[in-house]
């Protein structure tokens, strides 16, 4: 298998590369050779991912030149915080890390946010490369530039846009990763397909099997076209103005599902694919959308293995959390709505007809 590589070009003219391929973590100090001039790396890791992968990674930037340190922080969510951000930034000043720095990122989306915004405000702003090791930061968190960490009120409150210089997606490393961590990235992919439009969404139809099976072939091919929608997204609005609001699809929903239900209960990828079944219906009604494009659309999440959740909610508890998201402007409820693959619009849905679709969807489930 061949590796694949993408370029991200922004809107101001700059650009960073990607790989998707094989042996990406042992020639990664070649590859950021290329792209920075830093002479110290630091690696960024967490206690589940770098026992496995930090030597291939410090051996691939040592073999390049690179003086290399390594931090590690504690797996999970929990990690986003401004304490772990406040070691990170110590850490590095105990090294004695200047602008000839660069952190390398090794991790999942969790690693990739907290070392992120660590890179863009150590000394406003050090070097930063991504090497992405869960599907769902492969075709989506690694790249676009967002990062972040967690307040007691609540997710992502804190962060900055700083784009990485590179990415590094070895697919090697998928193969440690646990069961549950898949359906997170396959949500993400399904997303990315309905919103890009019919001909990666027919791909996906007619890959789903495969993928789910985690045949090589497919999955790279899954990762690379995921990345090259957000690529383009990302390229005309890095910043979240407008166009990059579609990233959100099925995400007002399960964010509020995953608030209710008590965090880490329901896997973010079930969440989003149950949000998106939320989303199809809702539009049927606020933009007349068609059930023919339910029905695509459940039959894909079903192949995914992102069947519908069983348990019911309460109605009410998922309308005020809608309400207290970070992303609720004007009090409105905004939503990501589409009417068929490609075909979407974000829209100000009357707060009634949410509350209606969300007591059909309790009922169902009662
Ligand atoms: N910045 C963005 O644009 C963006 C987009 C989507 C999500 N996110 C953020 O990403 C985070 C979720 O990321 P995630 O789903 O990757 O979770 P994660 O980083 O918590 O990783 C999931 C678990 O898998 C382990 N793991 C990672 N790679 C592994 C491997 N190859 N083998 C074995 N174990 C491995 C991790 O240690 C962790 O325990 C959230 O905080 C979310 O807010 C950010």
């Amino acid at each position: 298998m061949s590796t694949r590589r993408l370029r991200v070009v922004l809107e101001g003219g700059d650009t960073y590369d990607i790989r998707v391929g094989h042996r990406l973590l042992v020639n990664l100090g070649v590859h950021v050779r290329d792209v920075c001039q830093a002479t110290r790396a630091v690696v960024i890791t967490d206690s589940e991912v770098g026992p496995r992968y930090l030597s291939d990674v410090k051996t691939g930037l040592r073999k390049a030149g690179f003086e290399v340190f390594e931090l590690s922080i504690p797996a999970g969510e929990k990690s986003k915080s401004v304490a772990v951000a406040a070691e990170l930034w110590d850490a590095l000043a105990l090294l004695g890390i200047g602008r000839d720095g660069v952190i390398v990122a090794l991790g999942g989306g969790v690693v990739g946010d907290i070392a992120g915004f660590v890179a863009a405000t150590y000394m406003r702003g050090i070097g930063f490369i991504q090497v992405p090791t869960t599907l769902l930061a492969m075709v989506d968190s690694s790249i676009g530039g967002k990062n972040g960490i967690n307040l007691a009120g609540g997710k992502n409150l804190v962060g900055t846009f700083r784009q990485p210089t590179y990415v590094a997606a070895d697919l090697a490393v998928l193969a440690t990763l646990p069961a549950g961590e898949w359906e997170n990235g396959f949500a993400e992919i399904a997303k990315s397909a309905l919103i890009d439009g019919s001909d990666f969404t027919q791909w996906l139809v007619d890959n789903a099997g495969m993928l789910v099976a985690h045949d090589e072939t497919v999955v790279q091919q899954a990762i690379v076209q995921s990345l090259g929608f957000k690529a383009r997204v990302v390229a005309h609005d890095e910043t979240e103005k407008g166009l990059r609001e579609c990233l959100n699809y099925g995400h007002t929903f399960a964010h509020a599902l995953e608030a209710v239900a008590g965090f880490g209960k329901i896997s973010h990828g079930r969440a989003v694919a149950e949000g998106m079944r939320f989303a199809a219906r809702l539009a049927i009604e606020a933009i007349g959308a068609s059930e023919g494009f339910v029905k695509l659309q459940d039959d894909l999440l079903d192949n995914l293995g992102l069947t519908p959740i069983a348990e019911s909610y309460p109605a009410d508890e998922l309308f005020e959390r809608m309400f207290s998201d970070k992303k609720v402007r004007n009090n409105e409820l905004r939503f990501v709505l589409a009417t068929e693959p490609g075909e979407w619009q974000t829209i100000a849905v009357d707060p009634d007809l949410v509350k209606i679709y969300l007591i059909l969807w309790e009922q169902a489930r009662m």
